[in-house]
C-alpha cells in the first residue's frame, strides 16, 4: 500500500467515529437536524464554545465557507482574504459565484494576514466605484502551515471591528492549531471576538462533518435558509451529528491533532538533518514544505503521495495526519536518503 503524506484528506475515517456512526444506525428519527443526535451535538458545540452561537453542520469545508462568508455579504461587498487562502484558491471560484462578491488577496508571508497588511488592502470605501470590504477571512492553520497566536487573531478582530468589518475563520484545521498551540478552542475563537467559524473535523479524523458556528446569532437568522438554498442541508443528520458527539467527547479531537503535529515535528526535524533538503516554511502544525533536489521527486513520488506546492520553484508539501505512524515516516526517510545517495553518486 502507497503511503500518502499527500493530506490528511488521504486518511481513512477514525474508527471511533465509524462506531459512533454504526451505533446511531438503529431505528428512526427525525431528519434534517430535528433528531436527538443533533441536538446533543449543538449542546456539545456550547460547551467548547460558550452558550451564545449557532450551530449549522454542513457538509464540506468549501459549502462552510461560502455560506459563513455569504452570511454577511451584498453582491457589492468584498472579502480580503490572504493570496494563500482556500477560498481563493482551491474552492473552484465557489465563493464568488454564490456569493456575487469579489475577493480581495493580500500577498503575505506564510498566509498570515495582520492588520498592517489589511490596513493597506481597505481602500475606496464609500466609492461607488469600488467594491466595499466587508469581512475579512482567516485561516487556522493556514494553508501554509503556520497558526496564528490568539492575540494576533484579536488584532485582527479589533482592526476589522474598528472599521465596521467582520472576521470568518476557516477552521478546517482548528484543532491541529489548538493543539499547536496549548489554548482552547474558545480562546482562539469566542475570546478572539472572531464573528464567525468553518470548523472542519473530516481533516482530522471524521467524514462529511463540518460545520458554522456564528457567534453573532444576531446577524445569522438567515444563515438555516441559507444552508438550504446553498445545498448544505443533509436529510439524514444524525449521521453526522453523531461524528461530532464522538469527536468533541473523550479528546478524540485532541489524541487525533497531536498525533498529527507530533509526526510532523518528528518529521520536520529529521528532514532538517539533511543537507540536500530545504525546509522552506517554519513548522505550525502538521504541514511542512521543502525544497528536494529535483532529480529526486518523480522517484520518490512513485513510492510515496504529496504534493507539489509551487510549479515554479518546485516547493512541495508533505502533511500528517491523524493515523500518520512514525514507523512509516522513518520508512520514508529511509527512501528519501536512499534516492539522494543514489542522486549525489552520479
Ligand atoms: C484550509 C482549508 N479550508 C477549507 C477546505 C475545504 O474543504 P472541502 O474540501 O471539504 O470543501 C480545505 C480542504 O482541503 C482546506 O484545506
Amino acid at each position: 500500500m502507497k503511503i500518502s503524506l499527500g493530506s490528511d484528506n488521504h486518511s481513512g475515517v477514525d474508527p471511533k467515529i465509524l462506531e459512533a456512526i454504526t451505533l446511531a444506525n438503529v431505528g428512526y428519527t427525525h431528519s434534517y437536524g430535528d433528531d436527538d443526535y443533533t441536538r446533543r451535538a449543538i449542546d456539545k458545540f456550547k460547551e467548547v464554545f460558550g452558550h451564545d452561537i449557532d450551530v449549522y453542520f454542513v457538509l464540506t469545508g468549501t459549502g462552510a465557507n461560502v455560506l459563513s462568508l455569504q452570511n454577511f455579504l451584498k453582491p457589492y461587498e468584498a472579502v480580503i482574504c490572504a493570496q494563500s487562502a482556500h477560498i481563493n484558491v482551491d474552492e473552484c471560484g465557489a465563493p464568488e459565484h454564490f456569493t456575487g462578491s469579489k475577493l480581495i488577496s493580500v500577498e503575505t508571508k506564510q498566509g498570515k494576514l495582520s492588520p498592517e497588511l489589511l490596513e493597506k488592502a481597505i481602500f475606496g470605501v464609500g466609492d461607488e466605484h469600488h467594491v466595499q470590504p466587508r469581512i475579512i477571512s482567516l485561516s487556522q492553520v493556514t494553508e501554509l502551515g503556520s497558526v496564528y497566536t490568539p492575540a494576533e487573531i484579536k488584532a485582527i478582530v479589533d482592526f476589522a471591528h474598528s472599521r465596521g468589518l467582520y472576521v470568518h475563520l476557516d477552521g478546517a484545521r482548528l484543532a491541529n492549531a489548538v493543539v499547536a498551540l496549548g489554548c482552547s478552542f474558545a480562546d482562539l475563537t469566542t475570546h478572539t471576538g472572531i464573528d464567525i467559524l468553518s470548523f472542519g473535523a473530516t481533516k482530522n479524523g471524521a467524514m462529511l462533518a463540518e460545520s458554522i458556528v456564528c457567534f453573532r446569532p444576531d446577524l445569522s437568522s438567515g444563515m438555516k435558509f441559507l444552508r438550504k438554498m446553498g445545498m448544505q442541508l443533509y436529510s439524514k443528520m444524525r449521521y453526522s451529528s453523531v461524528q461530532w458527539l464522538a469527536y468533541l467527547s473523550d479528546n478524540l479531537w485532541y489524541e487525533n491533532a497531536k498525533n498529527a503535529n507530533d509526526m510532523a515535528k518528528y518529521l520536520y526535524s529529521k528532514l532538517a538533518e539533511i543537507p540536500e533538503v530545504k525546509l522552506t516554511q517554519p513548522l505550525g502544525a502538521n504541514a511542512l514544505f521543502a525544497l528536494l533536489p529535483k532529480e529526486i521527486i518523480e522517484p520518490l513520488r512513485e513510492e510515496y503521495y504529496f504534493y507539489t506546492w509551487d510549479e515554479f520553484t518546485g516547493e512541495i508539501r508533505l502533511m500528517c495526519s491523524f493515523d500518520t505512524r512514525k514507523e512509516d515516516i522513518d520508512k520514508f526517510l529511509g527512501f528519501l536518503q536512499k534516492l539522494i545517495d543514489s542522486f549525489k553518486s552520479h
